[in-house]
């Protein structure tokens, strides 16, 4: 990584040098003060307006804790070490007795977390002059976004530049979609398209709209209270934002007009992200295409919208092996995951198989490497007799749960063939189904849905499945089969 350019002060060396000066100095005013590279810092800067006027020292003691608290969640041994070492003053041969530790390791944990430290806080000021560069507006609609929840993307460069391509280019895509299954990138590609063309000045404003009604974080599934969208609460929404007069009670056409108007007063993009969940997707999109112009419209589903006219649409695919692999590995190391350092190539690649390039899902399996060894985590996740597991039920218990029952059935048979991809004479025949319309509005639900992949060989049109949606039918399946066992 490059160095933050008003800092390059000869060699990464000099920054982690001045990291460790300034926290052997956390209690000693002068000592800090005569750090004096460290008010060139932004991050000091910036911390020395909130509150206004606060001091050098009490500036740089703000950095230094929040980069250890950032620090705890990748390397939390590390960052207890620093902390209770710089700051709380205890002796390095209590903290070993204390810890069980000797010394030796004990210190070497502790170079480990400065050097993750120094990293972290390097990252942190190169951000901060970036955002010291922008505009106000600018600075503005980059606080709209939501928190990324990632330090960087794999595989993302080709399907991130088409996106940042359709929302700015002439031939005007006003309404553009990314679609693509749970958990496979599509909020998180949203934001880094967004965060680019922010930074392009492209786009002086941004309004991110979530209508996700579930979360997936901390390996679990978690309920938001946001409620479902209706266009009218959409348009109540937008004039909250665009600080509109409230027009509640007045009927969609007259409070569309003054959106439309206040929208198109500076280059806006509007994301609705999660529009799968919405009631009527149909008249929300029809709404959002009569808002758009000039303003550009984002929208994330895992149920494909580019059926309707005005929307060009994205579908976000898994991560190939390779950049699976590597993110995997980026994973491990970001996380000091202990299981992953010494994981051979062979394991790595497994893991990418068994998640099929699903990001969420690998984060999810380098999640449970924190506790449990390799084999247990890739067995718990393709184990079939548990049909509440919670990465499965976040991914697909939504969809599952909206299917029509033909639909369910076709699916049911899916994992019966080919992994390649199967025609769909096939798949009428193995799953008993004559191909008649209700077969192909069965299939057209699960294409839509982002549980049926669809693939071009070389004289037809192929169908498969991706290898958690197999994982959770045959789940499914076995509650079918066995419905004693479920209940
Ligand atoms: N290309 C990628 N490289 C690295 N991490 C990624 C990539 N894509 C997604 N992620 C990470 O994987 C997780 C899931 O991604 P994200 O939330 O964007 O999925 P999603 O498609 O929006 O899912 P949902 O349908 O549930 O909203 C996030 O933590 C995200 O940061
Ligand atoms: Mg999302």
């Amino acid at each position: 990584m490059r160095m933050p350019s008003s800092l390059e002060t000869g060699s990464g060396q000099a920054w982690l040098t001045l990291v460790k000066q300034a926290l052997h100095a956390y209690h000693d005013d002068p000592g800090l003060l005569a750090l004096t590279r460290l008010a060139a810092w932004r991050l000091v800067l910036t911390a020395q307006q909130r509150p206004p006027g606060a001091s050098l020292p009490d500036a740089v003691r703000a950095v230094l804790t929040d980069g250890l608290q950032r620090l705890q969640a990748s390397d939390a041994l590390g960052a207890a070490v620093l902390r209770r070492h710089y700051v709380e003053r205890e002796p390095m041969a209590q903290l070993a007795l204390d810890l069980h530790f000797s010394e030796r390791s004990l210190f070497k944990h502790q170079q480990a977390g400065l050097a993750a430290l120094s990293q972290l806080l390097w990252q942190a000021e190169e951000h901060a002059q970036r955002v010291a560069r922008l505009s106000a507006r600018q600075q503005q609609a980059l606080d709209e976004l939501p928190t990324p929840t990632f330090s960087r993307l794999f595989g993302a460069d080709e399907i991130l530049s088409a996106l940042r391509r359709f929302l700015t280019d002439a031939q005007a895509h006003w309404l553009v979609a990314l679609d693509g299954m749970g958990g496979i990138g599509k909020t998180a590609l949203a934001r880094a398209a967004c965060e680019a063309l922010i930074y392009d000045g492209r786009f002086e404003r941004v309004i991110w709209i979530t209508v996700q009604q579930r979360l997936f974080a901390w390996g679990r599934a978690h309920n938001l209270d946001a409620p479902a969208l209706s266009y009218a609460q959409l348009l109540d929404e937008l004039a909250r934002r665009l600080d509109l007069a409230a027009t509640t009670g007045q009927s969609a056409d007259r409070r569309e007009a003054p959106v439309r108007a206040a929208l198109g007063e500076h280059p806006t993009l509007v994301v609705v992200d999660n529009l799968e969940t919405a009631p009527d997707v149909q008249s929300l999109v029809m709404g959002l295409h009569r808002l758009s112009h000039p303003a550009r419209i984002l929208l994330t589903s895992r149920y494909a919208v580019g059926a309707f006219d005005p929307v060009t649409s994205l579908t976000t695919r898994p991560l190939t092996l390779h950049d699976a692999v590597n993110f995997i590995r980026y994973e491990g190391q970001d996380r000091n995951i202990e299981a992953l350092h010494h994981a051979s190539e062979e394991d790595l690649l497994r893991v990418a198989r068994i998640t099929d390039g699903n990001p969420l899902a690998i984060k999810w399996v380098v999640g449970q490497l924190q506790s449990l060894p390799l084999g247990q985590v890739l067995a718990d996740l393709v184990q079939v007799s548990e049909g509440d597991h919670d990465l499965y039920r976040y991914l697909f218990a939504y969809a599952w749960q909206h299917l029509s029952r033909p639909a369910r059935h076709l699916l049911l048979h899916m994992p019966l063939l080919d992994a390649r991809g199967t025609a769909w004479q096939h798949l009428a025949a193995v799953s008993g189904v004559p191909a008649d319309d209700e077969f192909c509005r069965a299939i057209q639900e699960l294409v839509n849905a982002s549980l049926l992949n669809v693939g071009h060989a070389v004289q037809d049109t192929v169908y498969s499945i991706h290898r958690l949606t197999e994982y959770f039918v045959l789940s499914e399946l076995v509650g079918v089969m066995t419905p004693a066992a479920r209940s």
